[in-house]
């Protein structure tokens, strides 16, 4: 306020900001969205996107608009068809939001009421090791998201939001091999939901876990499972709605919804066990290490309890039993990244004609070093090329690490 705008009928109150209670909008006045009101969903006709609309729309209709690139396929056209039937007004837009022109222009071209909220669940899915990512792949993945969210929010900026809802991933909080590029892009979104906050306006990141019956995770049956191993449960659809309300009634700006298994994450990822970030998971697998039995087979407890109970019994035999301790063990390991039975692995075929990939290799990798208690090169699988030569070798590593 300047200095001539203060006048005796206007007394200054000067007070400190902490103790104001805060104000922000109720996502969802009346336990329902507004029914003269506008929901905009980028990625609206993908997976989520819809499933979540109807969602959305189960309380009483409304206004969405589901914005995608392409125009929606047959089966979304059906689904959107039941919508309107039931009521609501569903807008398609065909844009990229990554494209500010685009997007304004397409949303200029509607007559809406007023937007009172945003979901921005655009995205794609592009796996590459660092070795492999190129600048192209790396904008590819982040334009969606970043400059998706950018856009959404300069688009929406005169609108009485009342919440601005950012798909972000668990890749975010946790990191996964191959998903460095795919992981930055949701970080960014979660940054982008603090910086919202900070400036008084509604935002919301979610760090969802792999869904599991639908989506771009659930597309790839593999990759699932591949997670599971690791301790990555899958969010049910029906479950992560309910999580999401629950979260629009609170006060968050960045949340997780993602079940994970830290005992068997520290065994696929020795190495987040050893950050500080990690800690309190890690004393929560530690705890559950040492209340379980020594019949355990589903972990490789050496990873997460520290005792090493593989590597001294290695130590400790012949060398010709340790020889036949390492194969087992190497091709244990392989079996549980490649989901294969360890018996059925021929001891002399390569890995790569077993199916393992660069990003099987790098947690293949990881199991190994913590088994063997070794820091070993990405290249060593493929330098040993299979179970048994890899196995003498990590042998011969261990008992010179030792002497
Ligand atoms: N599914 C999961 O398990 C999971 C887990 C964590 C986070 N998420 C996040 O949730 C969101 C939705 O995932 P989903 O499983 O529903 O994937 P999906 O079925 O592939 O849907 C994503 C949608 O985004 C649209 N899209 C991509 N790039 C776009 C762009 N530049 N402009 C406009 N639309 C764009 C795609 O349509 P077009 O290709 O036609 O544009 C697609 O319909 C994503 O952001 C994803 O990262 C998903």
């Amino acid at each position: 306020m300047s200095r001539s705008a203060i006048t005796d009928a206007e007394p200054v109150v000067l007070t400190d900001p902490d103790t104001l209670p805060g104000v922000r909008p109720v996502a969802r006045p009346d336990g329902r969205l507004r029914p003269d009101a506008a929901y905009l969903i980028s990625g609206g006709l993908g997976a989520l996107g819809l499933s979540l609309a109807e969602r959305m729309v189960a309380d009483g209709p409304t206004t969405l608009v589901l914005l995608g690139r392409s125009a929606p396929g047959e089966q979304a056209a059906g689904r959107i068809e039941t919508l309107r039937r039931a009521g609501t007004r569903v807008e398609t837009v065909s844009c990229d939001v990554s494209d500010a022109d685009a997007l304004t222009g397409a949303l200029k071209a509607l007559t809406l009421p007023p937007i009172h909220g945003v979901v921005h669940a655009a995205g794609i899915l592009q796996d590459a090791t660092i070795g492999t990512l190129t600048p192209d792949g790396l904008a590819r993945v982040l334009a969606p998201k970043t400059a998706g969210a950018r856009n959404l929010e300069a688009a929406t900026a005169d609108q009485p939001l009342d919440f601005f809802v950012l798909f972000s991933s668990a890749a975010a909080l946790f990191g996964l091999p191959g998903q460095a590029a795919y992981a930055a892009a949701n970080a960014y979104l979660d940054a982008f939901a603090q910086h919202r906050r900070r400036r008084g306006r509604p935002a919301l990141s979610v760090q969802w876990g792999p869904f599991a019956d639908i989506g771009l995770a659930a597309a790839d049956e593999l990759r699932g499972d591949r997670l599971a191993e690791r301790g990555v449960g899958a969010v049910g659809v029906e479950q992560a709605w309910q999580v999401l309300d629950a979260l629009l009634d609170g006060d968050h700006d960045v949340a997780a919804c993602a079940p994970l298994d830290p005992r068997r994450w520290f065994d696929a990822h020795p190495d987040s066990a050893a950050q500080g970030s990690w800690r309190r998971l890690r004393a929560l697998a530690d705890r559950d290490t040492d209340t379980d039995t020594d019949t355990d087979t589903d972990t490789d407890t050496d990873a997460v309890g520290g005792s090493g109970r593989f590597l001294a019994a290695l130590l400790a035999a012949e060398p010709a039993e340790q020889l036949a301790a390492a194969r087992a063990k190497v091709r244990e390991l392989a079996g549980r990244v490649l989901r294969l039975d360890p018996a059925a692995i021929d001891a002399d075929r390569p890995f790569k004609a077993l199916g393992l990939d660069s990003l099987m290799s790098l947690e293949l990798r990881n199991r190994l070093e913590a088994a063997f208690g070794l820091r070993l090169s990405p290249t060593l699988l493929w330098a040993f090329g299979t179970t048994d030569a890899l196995a003498a070798e990590l042998r011969t590593r261990v008992c010179d690490a030792a002497s």
